[in-house]
């Protein structure tokens, strides 16, 4: 037996749409890419969005388009994938980390205030795991401060918030000057390689698809005519078409991850050694992958040999995340070390992703659950 980590729910009607654009003269900046970028900026609830080839130029667009330069400081969590920090890195800020909330894993909204200094510019506020950050305190803060928001959703297409100030569900995405989801093969919703800036500001609406499309104007533009440094970062319209296909079938995709998510609760929930992952009361989860952690007395080195041993039953599994400030480049650019960032480091070294896909089968969550009770180191 072997079960991957992650599995795209691709059927026939993705591939049906795929083809028909073959049967087209337009394969890139055709009409399925303008569709797609209507269709998500209407099921987010945003003014305009702009498709991208994946979250990781949409975050570099967006640091551009909210003006962040060299000197500059920018406020992260220490706990997620390395391009939500990278991308400060990229236009020479310095990424400014705070410790996460040990629930969420978000985050921390009460440690923000004692890392803003008078360089603090904006902050990049990640919804870690499809869990919504703690919005309400955060925008708070940005409004005292004066800081901009980039909020990375990348993991939490279809995630809510609910808003104690606005009394109401919000959906993610919708936080900040602007947002960046990621289509890569393991999300919610796939276009191969892909994502998407969503915002109601149109100017860095304008910038951002200028800069993804090498610089152009936005209308009435020669096609070699460029008025600003730009990128390809551009989707094609084949990775378009699968999106369309995939958001077309959002609510059935997220129904199923929460029935698999729901089903490992079940034979998790009463392992003294495991923590299953944690809802607040005032999210609604997007489900991109099944993290549990082990308690507090297992070390790294038990998780990584309950890993491997995972693997060696065939069971594909990882160590989610694995705390951006002790990555090597953070290390060696930033001197950070181990103790830096406590709670995100004790959680790091405690964490497994299990296989975690729409199609994956109670059977098979059975047989990962005898296997994981087997590799339990007794402690
Ligand atoms: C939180 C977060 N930010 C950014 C990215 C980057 O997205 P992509 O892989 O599409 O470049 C990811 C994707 O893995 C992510 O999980």
């Amino acid at each position: 037996m072997r079960i991957p980590l992650s599995n795209p729910d691709i059927t026939n009607l993705e591939r049906k749409e795929i083809l028909k654009v073959l049967k087209t003269p337009y394969l890139a900046l055709g009409p399925k890419l303008k569709e797609f970028e209507k269709k998500i900026a209407q099921y987010i609830g945003t003014k305009y969005a702009v498709a991208v080839n994946s979250g990781t130029s949409g975050l570099h667009l967006l640091i551009q388009a909210l003006g962040i330069k060299k000197g500059d400081e920018v406020i992260t969590t220490p706990f997620s994938f390395i391009a939500s920090a990278n991308c400060i890195l990229y236009e020479g800020a310095r990424p400014i980390f705070v410790d996460i909330d040990p629930s969420t894993l978000n985050i921390d909204p009460d440690k923000i205030e004692k890392a803003i200094t008078k360089k603090t510019k904006a902050m990049v506020i990640v919804d870690v795991f499809g869990h919504p950050a703690d919005w309400d305190q955060i925008l708070k803060i940005a409004k005292k401060y004066k800081l901009k928001i980039i909020e990375d959703s990348c993991e939490a297409i279809g995630a809510q918030y609910y808003s104690k100030i606005k009394r109401k569900w919000i959906k993610c995405g919708n936080f900040g000057q602007a947002a960046i989801f990621s289509f890569y093969p393991n999300k919610q919703i796939t276009t191969g390689e892909g994502g998407i800036i969503v915002t109601n500001n149109k100017k860095i609406a304008e910038i951002c698809q200028s800069m993804a499309n090498q610089g152009r104007k936005i209308k009435n533009s020669q096609w070699l005519e460029h008025i600003r440094l730009g990128y390809n970062y551009r989707m094609s319209e084949l990775q378009a078409a699968l999106g369309l296909a995939q958001i077309s079938r959002i609510n059935e995709i997220l129904k199923k991850r929460e029935k698999v998510a729901k089903i490992y609760n079940k034979y998790l929930a009463e392992i003294p050694e495991i923590k299953i992952p944690y809802t607040a009361s005032w999210a609604k989860i997007s489900w991109f992958v099944y993290v549990i952690q082990l308690s507090k007395k297992y070390h790294r080195k038990d998780r990584d040999q309950i890993i491997n041993n995972l693997k060696k039953a065939g069971i594909q599994c990882s160590n989610y995340f694995q705390s951006i400030h002790l990555q090597p480049l953070y290390k060696k650019l930033f001197n950070y070390k181990r103790g830096s960032f406590p709670i995100a480091e004790s959680i790091s070294d405690r964490t497994i992703a299990l296989p975690f896909y729409n199609s994956l089968t109670e059977t098979k969550i059975k047989y990962i659950v005898k296997k994981l009770k087997q590799f339990l180191i007794k402690k």
